[in-house]
């Protein structure tokens, strides 16, 4: 089976303290995460080490980032590299977030380059994907989430794209509380990986997990992810909530 995986992606939110807190109310409360699942917490910079000092010995259990930069090392202030990630035991990263997308003006390309350089140094990107809501009342969302991916990852083998993960997060569902319906979320992450087993072939397609992401809550987890091509979520508002977060966990296949 794909792996499962219930991602935390915190965004701008929490003090140390509080993200702290959370993580212990969420250890108290998690019983058992399965061989083929997975929890991903995508904290802030400044706390990926508190919290991988604190789950990262965990089995199942990885800390992610939520960004990291195209370029080695250098004269790029405020940015942090892949050796900086590998230096605190950081294995995962979201990449291409649509809020990234927004209001940093990242590109298709510009996250090709980020894409590269996390697999050359053996980092797992959570790739992020999704169309906003003009694109979806035009009904275009197929050939858009198509380039997006087209343009960021066809140029990797087919060895490289095994090690990605796919995060489709419809604009119009993140923190709106209007969720994608399951039937929505279906068709959209069976397209997604239609396009990748016309590039690659069925079999390494049926390999990539496809998280789906935009107002998960704890209530509608288990009908999304009861969905064959759902492997799982990238969830905002809801895993600032320790009772919400370890529901969703509990709701993987
Ligand atoms: P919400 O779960 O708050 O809608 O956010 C989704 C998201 O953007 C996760 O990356």
């Amino acid at each position: 089976m794909r792996k499962q995986i219930a991602a935390a992606n915190w965004k701008m939110n929490l003090t140390l303290q509080q993200g702290e807190q959370l993580l212990n109310d969420i250890l108290a409360l998690t019983h058992e995460i399965k061989e083929n699942q997975q929890a991903v917490f995508a904290v802030p910079f400044p706390y990926l080490q508190m919290a991988q000092q604190k789950l990262g010995n965990k089995q199942q259990v990885f800390i992610a980032a939520q960004n990291v930069y195209n370029k080695k090392s250098g004269a790029y202030t405020g940015e942090v590299s892949v050796d900086m990630l590998q230096s605190l035991g950081i294995k995962t990263v979201v990449l291409g977030h649509s809020e990234r997308r927004e209001y940093f003006n990242e590109t298709n390309q510009f996250l090709a380059e980020k894409v590269n350089i996390c697999l050359e140094n053996n980092i797992t990107p959570i790739f992020c994907c999704g169309e906003a809501l003009n694109i979806r009342e035009a009904n275009s969302q197929n050939v858009f989430v198509g380039q997006q991916l087209a343009e960021s990852l066809f140029h990797l083998s087919a060895e490289q794209i095994k090690k990605i993960v796919i995060a489709y997060e419809p604009i119009w569902a993140i923190g709106t509380g209007k969720t994608a319906t399951s039937e929505q979320a279906q068709e959209m992450h069976a397209f997604i990986r239609s396009v990748f087993a016309a590039k690659y072939g069925n079999e390494v397609a049926n390999t990539i997990s496809i998280l789906y992401g935009g107002s998960v809550k704890g209530n509608n987890a288990k009908e999304l992810f009861a969905q064959p091509d759902v492997d799982g979520g990238l969830v905002g508002g809801a895993s600032l909530n320790a009772q919400e977060f370890v529901a969703i966990i509990n709701a993987l296949k």
